[in-house]
């Protein structure tokens, strides 16, 4: 019998993305930003679609059916109403939103088939049954509760149900304006970071903070019940009719006006951080007990934006019921791409689900581009790099030593990631052990904030022995204490210290992946996901007896990650980087000769 294919399509909001399924096998997925080069890009996913077509080898015409994330009628329906809600305070808003709507939203069903040149079946659905649909149906679990959390999508803006075999269904929804993802993204504009891609600065400044407003939050801003559902305040906010997250009210309850961006954060801006993530932390927990409560299951499957909140989703774990907990590595939007092919093939042409014990189907999430080693040396001929081509075992092994040596190393090897996080594939890398690290990486590698966390990438076998978690955790989505006979407590000068003042006070003898409270953001790997990244900290457990490494995306502040070679070289050569390893071929940044910025390069997308 021939492939059938389904291609999942998520677009015209934020981060747009494309899934493609091969009887139901997950063959390819990414998310546009890569390609274009625009983070959070939420055009069609044009580059994303061929790439994703061409992976597979097939053209529009052969698709079984295609599906989009959401509806945009129903999305239509929100924004109207809010407008006549709202007017005529809303108009202004409306008028900025309401032609690209009519232009790119509305029409949705004509733009798809122009675009893919395709007459065949488009089905949707809805915003909150992607994430869901995404979380459950490539999950590793036979049934669980499911649980989604974002900003908005149509209406709902969280919406828990159960997974059974081949279906998944919600059972309960909280809708607009109530909006977890919504407060917390107030709090990210408040405090000076930019809403949609700042909110994982907040979480990584809170613990710098005390938890001081929350009683005020609690009281003026948010109704939290004791299932997890609330009522937000909309005295404060500005979203629903404005073009701003929070308003005057807002900033006289909180003490002043909002953090101008790129100006010095402050105790207070910490001190908010931590709170607002405290808050959502709890909204997290209880959501989730009244996920159990409802299903009396075991598992629990997390989408959503707010599942990247993986200090919560790591209290979740913590604080039980559920035992096992399993997130969908591209949670947000990006995801809902996976999620409606997935939900096509298994709902609407009634396929079954194949689990195999104790794995996923993302496949690491590895489902993007990769480039043979003759296409890296063309590239690397065509700008006068200078290179060395090692076999698998002695590029590993001087890998390694480098790391140990102190460098930092660009590791750009296989398929790229689906989803936020760098898993291994385009990752900077650095040593643990090093106290400097995280000040060298944040300022000379990243130009980005001093304050900023790395996380660990440590072999899944010897998880326990570093950390206080004894399970998987592949999509660095879970956060845990670094192990308890390995922290360096403060000494008794050191506690009266505050804020960024704590950063430089090494907390354990992997300083650079332990954040300010002894956490670390863990991302397990296992050998039959990725063999060269495993091999390569084996290497690195050798020499040094840590079987961990710093690994960081690789990308600099602002950009999305690196998909091509040529964009890896780029950022190699703009920053302080040491060496980059290229699939087989090793670049010291010694040898190379002086970088020229504009060498006008056309950029290319064809791929392997
Ligand atoms: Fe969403």
């Amino acid at each position: 019998m021939k492939p059938r294919y389904v291609l999942g399509i998520s677009a015209f909001y934020h981060d747009s993305a494309a899934a493609l399924l091969c009887d139901g096998d997950i063959v390819a997925a990414a998310s546009e930003e890569r390609f274009t080069r625009r983070k959070g890009d939420a055009s069609y996913p044009a580059h994303a679609v061929a790439y994703c077509l061409r992976e597979a080898g097939v053209t529009a015409q052969d698709l079984l059916c295609v599906g989009f994330y959401d509806k945009p009628l129903l999305k239509f329906e929100r924004i109207l109403d809010t407008y006549l809600a709202t007017a005529p305070r809303g108009f202004r808003q409306f008028l900025m939103a309401g032609p690209l709507w009519i232009k790119e939203k509305l029409f949705t069903d004509r733009q798809l088939r122009d675009a893919l040149a395709y007459e065949g079946a488009i089905l949707y659905a809805e915003h909150h049954e992607s994430h869901a649909a995404s979380a459950f149906l490539p999950s590793p679990f036979e049934e669980a509760a499911v649980l989604t959390i974002d900003g908005v999508g149509e209406w709902a803006t969280a919406a828990f149900g159960v997974g059974r075999g081949n279906g998944v269904e919600l059972l309960k929804e909280l809708s607009w304006p109530d909006s977890l993802g919504l407060l917390y993204s107030a709090f990210t504009y408040y405090t000076g970071f930019k809403v949609n891609s700042g909110e994982y600065k907040v979480m990584g400044l809170a613990p710098y903070g005390e938890p001081k407003y929350v009683r005020l939050i609690y009281d003026h801003l948010i109704d939290l019940k004791e299932d997890g559902s609330f009522r937000l305040n909309q005295e404060y906010f500005d979203y629903v009719g404005g073009l701003t997250m929070t308003n005057l009210r807002f900033a006289k309850l909180f003490g002043g006006p909002p953090r101008i961006p790129e100006t010095k954060l402050t105790q207070r801006d910490m001190d908010l951080a931590r709170s607002v993530q405290d808050v959502c932390e709890e909204v997290m927990s209880r959501m989730a007990r009244t996920a159990h409560a409802a299903t009396g299951l075991d598992n629990l499957c997390l989408a959503g934006g707010v599942a990247l909140n993986c200090v919560g989703n790591g209290k979740i774990l913590r604080e039980g019921p559920f035992k096992r907990l399993w997130i969908q590595p591209a949670a947000g939007d990006a995801g809902g791409a996976l999620g409606v092919a997935e939900l096509i093939w298994h709902r609407h042409y009634k396929q079954p689900r194949t689990l195999v014990p104790g794995k996923d189907g993302m496949k690491g999430a590895y489902l993007g581009p990769s480039f043979g080693a003759d296409r890296i040396e063309a590239f690397l001929d065509s700008v006068g790099a200078v290179y060395h081509r090692l076999e698998r075992q002695p590029l590993l092994e001087t890998t390694a030593q480098l790391l140990a040596d102190g460098k930092i190393v660009g590791w750009f090897n296989g398929r790229m990631e689906f989803g936020p996080r760098a898993l291994g594939s385009r990752s900077i890398l650095g040593d643990p052990r090093s106290p400097r690290m995280q000040a060298q990486m944040n300022i000379k590698i990243k130009f980005r904030e001093g304050f900023r966390p790395f996380a660990p990438s440590v072999l899944r076998e010897r998880v326990a022995e570093w950390f206080e978690l004894n399970c998987d955790s592949p999509y660095m989505l879970l956060v845990a204490p670094v192990k308890q006979e390995r922290q360096i407590p403060l000494t008794a000068d050191q506690r009266k210290l505050w804020g960024f003042d704590l950063l430089n006070q090494p907390r354990s003898d992997i300083p650079a992946v332990t954040h300010i409270d002894y956490s670390a953001r863990i991302q397990t790997v296992s050998r039959d996901t990725n063999p060269d990244y495993y091999d390569l900290i084996q290497e690195f457990a050798k020499l040094t007896g840590c079987p961990v490494v710093v690994n960081t995306s690789f990308n600099v502040r602002g950009e999305p990650i690196v998909c091509t070679p040529q964009d890896a070289h780029t950022c190699f050569m703009r920053t302080q980087i040491d060496a980059l390893i290229l699939g087989p071929f090793v670049l010291y940044k010694a040898e190379q000769s002086q970088w020229k910025e504009n060498q006008n390069w056309k950029r290319e997308f064809q791929l392997d």
